[in-house]
């Protein structure tokens, strides 16, 4: 029998380059549960399809950043949960820009619907936009994040064992702030400095992988055409195809271009929150 008196967790993540979930696993995976359930809301009919999943010992929500906020179409669906004074932990992902008001956005809104969020965590995973002329945080979460990730998962069991009725002064606050860029920006501003993923017909083996990995659905099956309006540029299209036919293109003259390519060059170190 698991010593420990938290012995079941969801797992609730956006995720579409999965790197959200990989830290999340490891934070999981560090608590020693006996059992755990994967609420994956990446995919469309995921999202159209939600219900709030049956109560669990602990909730663990994990979301990447997108410009230093949690994507916005998550929100209606967090919204929908019921706390009853459980706990949960938050864990946000980040390309090491920055991960702005991400973790302070979750720990609000789950707060709201009843949770006690006892721990956060920043994590860094490769950027959405990293590619071989622009790394940016490439192979992030490496070993040394996982592990921490793992001890970090250690820790906040340790923390809700030894306090199993947690007052409400446990809550730790959450740090983070908007950077004055994002602050003038226009939203979904990163559809103005990194194009349409490409496609190279010649390479392109037509087996849909774009397809199932979009995770709003841009794009069209049949002539593998994406609706401009719809696509976030996660770049999840890129990464799922195998023969390399889709690629990131960013629009150099934008002042974010050296701006990120500046970032990948100070590595952050992950953030734990308990
Ligand atoms: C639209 C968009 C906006 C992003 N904004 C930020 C940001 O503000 N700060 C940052 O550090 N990374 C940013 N990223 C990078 C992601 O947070 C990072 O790549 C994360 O690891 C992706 O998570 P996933 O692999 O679970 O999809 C952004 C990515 C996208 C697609």
């Amino acid at each position: 029998m698991n010593p420990t008196q938290i012995q079941s967790a969801t797992l609730m993540y956006f995720s579409p380059t999965h790197t959200t979930r990989k830290v999340l696993r490891a934070v999981a995976a560090g608590m020693n549960l006996d059992q755990t359930t994967e609420v994956n809301l990446t995919s469309p009919t995921s999202r159209s399809n939600f219900l709030p999943p049956p109560p669990s010992d602990l909730l663990l929500l994990g979301m990447p950043v997108y410009e230093e906020r949690i994507p916005s179409m998550v929100l209606p669906l967090l919204n929908r949960l019921e706390g009853h004074n459980r706990p949960a932990v938050v864990v946000a992902v980040y390309g090491n820009v920055g991960f702005g008001i991400a973790l302070q956005e979750m720990a609000a809104v789950l707060t709201a619907r009843g949770f006690r969020v006892v721990a956060g965590a920043a994590f860094i995973g490769e950027h959405s936009f990293s590619h071989d002329q622009l790394p940016l945080a490439a192979g992030r979460p490496d070993k040394q994040d996982l592990q921490t990730a793992r001890s970090f998962g250690a820790r906040v069991a340790v923390k809700l064992n030894r306090s199993p009725e947690l007052l409400p002064d446990d809550s730790p606050v959450m740090p983070g702030k908007l950077p004055w860029m994002t602050r003038i920006l226009p939203p979904n501003s990163s559809t103005l400095f990194a194009r349409l993923p490409e496609l190279d017909p010649e390479v392109c083996t037509q087996c849909n992988a774009c397809v199932r990995a979009c995770p709003t659905g841009a794009i069209d099956p049949e002539s593998l055409q994406i609706d401009e309006s719809a696509c976030l540029r996660c770049f999840a299209c890129v990464r799922a195809c195998y023969p390399g036919a889709r690629t990131i293109t960013l629009r150099k003259k934008w002042i974010s271009y050296p701006f990120l390519k500046a970032q990948g060059k100070r590595p952050h170190r992950p953030l734990l929150i308990l």
